[in-house]
């Protein structure tokens, strides 16, 4: 039987965390999407998001969002959430508890916009708060816009809808999938690391 020690985990950690740092830029990376959960009261919602960025030491993984979409709405009534990765190139399920921190209208968010390319921009131009019930279709970007991006000007607009949302790692759970027995650990906020049952 094989044998599987902290120093072995540490190795997978590492590795997992410089996939997670490829899927930001690389959208064939499986880990360029992941499942976010939020508390609605008593009511568990989750949605894909795409991840925007990670800051190691202490672990912190970034994305975007609509100010008025109701995740942001929950995130700021309860801070407390969850997020998934599950990747089929390693073989691997990243489960993250987090506590999240909303960027919105500040010197952060405002760096991060400045950033954020003009086709990705006009999704935060839309009239309609997302998740919003609608009388008919409508793709929630100014119609001009559709098969254009906008002037860099007009896209200012967008801003006021932006939200850059940080998700402090509370604890971390990675189970690697292998035919001759899977390898499961968490990592708690002081950085240790126990083995699980997987
Ligand atoms: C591949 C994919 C990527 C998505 N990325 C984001 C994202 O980065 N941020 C976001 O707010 N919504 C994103 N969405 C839309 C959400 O999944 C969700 O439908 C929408 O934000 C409304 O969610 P809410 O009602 O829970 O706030 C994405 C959806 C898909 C399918």
């Amino acid at each position: 039987m094989k044998s599987i020690s902290k120093k072995d985990i540490k190795i997978i950690l590492n590795q997992q965390l410089e996939h997670l740092i490829d899927a930001i830029s690389n959208g064939k990376n499986p880990y360029h999407t992941f499942t976010l959960g939020t508390l609605n009261a008593n009511q568990s919602e989750i949605r894909t998001v795409v991840l925007r960025n990670i800051e190691k030491e202490p672990l912190r993984i970034f994305f975007n969002a609509d100010y008025r979409s109701p995740k942001v709405a929950q995130l700021l009534k309860n801070s407390n959430c969850s997020a998934l990765f599950y990747s089929f190139q390693s073989r691997a399920q990243i489960r993250f508890k987090a506590e999240a921190t909303v960027h919105y209208d500040n010197k952060i968010s405002k760096s991060i916009w400045k950033k954020t390319p003009l086709q990705s921009r006009k999704c935060y131009m839309g009239d309609f708060k997302p998740s919003k019930y609608l009388e008919s279709w409508d793709p929630n970007i100014p119609s001009k816009y559709l098969k254009t991006d906008p002037q860099k000007k007009d896209s200012e607009s967008g801003f006021k809808n932006f939200t850059y949302i940080e998700l402090n790692i509370i604890e971390t759970d990675i189970l690697k999938l292998h035919h001759d027995g899977h390898i499961r650990f968490k990592i708690d906020k002081k950085n240790r690391m126990e083995f699980v049952a997987p």
